[in-house]
């Protein structure tokens, strides 16, 4: 299992040495949620400060847009760095232009999916993505509890990935901790955001070992 941190849970009047923090403790991606106050009801930070932050480490960015217009941006966060750019098929963007437009760039590509939308609506884009993202709370603030009913969902993904040999990683979203992880697990998940879980506990690095191992 891949451990990405969420950088929402962070101390932002140190974000690159937050980072280097959860760089040194193991972290594999750095999930950095974008937020525009329109798609979802919480604001955060966009691309300028992606790129700000993007020489304090190697790893993997991981850019979850929670944005009206996805599309719109793309190659702002392709400039500032993103290695992987996920945005919501609930969106106004067109998804096929969306995905097109992000590999163009020479990037990775996945969409995600609020709680009430059915895995189904992802099936026809999975032999154009690199990864899908399950959100398993409401999208828009961290520290929420995790939604148990959201593992169906991820087996039923992870049955047609494998039904049709595809090469796409699951990702899930959204209140993952010690209590779930195990579960995500099972269900076919690789790679699981946790925010909450890695920067309250006193050791970051031992909570994403823990993680792990779980
Ligand atoms: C929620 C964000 C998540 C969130 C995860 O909209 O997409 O990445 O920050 O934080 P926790 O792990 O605290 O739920
Ligand atoms: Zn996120």
């Amino acid at each position: 299992m891949l451990i990405a941190p969420s950088l929402l849970s962070c101390d932002f009047s140190k974000f690159g040495a937050e980072i280097k923090r959860m760089d040194a403790a193991g972290a594999d991606y750095m999930h950095l949620d974008v937020m525009d106050g329109h798609f979802v009801p919480n604001l955060t930070f966009g691309a300028p400060v992606i790129k700000y932050v993007r020489p304090f480490t190697d790893k993997v960015f991981d850019v979850h847009l929670m944005i009206s217009e996805p599309l719109k941006y793309i190659d702002d966060f392709c400039d500032a760095g993103a290695d992987l750019i996920t945005f919501h098929i609930e969106s106004d963007s067109d998804p096929v232009e969306t995905i097109k437009k992000i590999k163009s760039r020479g990037v990775k590509a996945g969409v995600v999916l609020k709680p009430n939308t059915p895995a189904k609506e992802a099936f026809e884009y999975l032999d154009m993505i690199d990864l899908v993202l399950v959100m398993t709370v409401e999208p828009g603030f961290g520290g929420q509890s995790f939604m148990a009913d959201m593992l169906p969902k991820i087996r039923e993904l992870k049955s047609e990935i494998d039904s049709r040999s595809l090469n796409v990683l699951i990702e899930a979203d959204g209140g993952i901790g010690a209590g779930n992880i195990a579960l995500c697990r099972e269900a076919g998940v690789d790679v699981a955001v946790a925010g909450t879980a890695v920067f309250k506990a006193d050791d970051p690095a031992k909570a994403i070992a823990q993680l792990k191992s779980l």
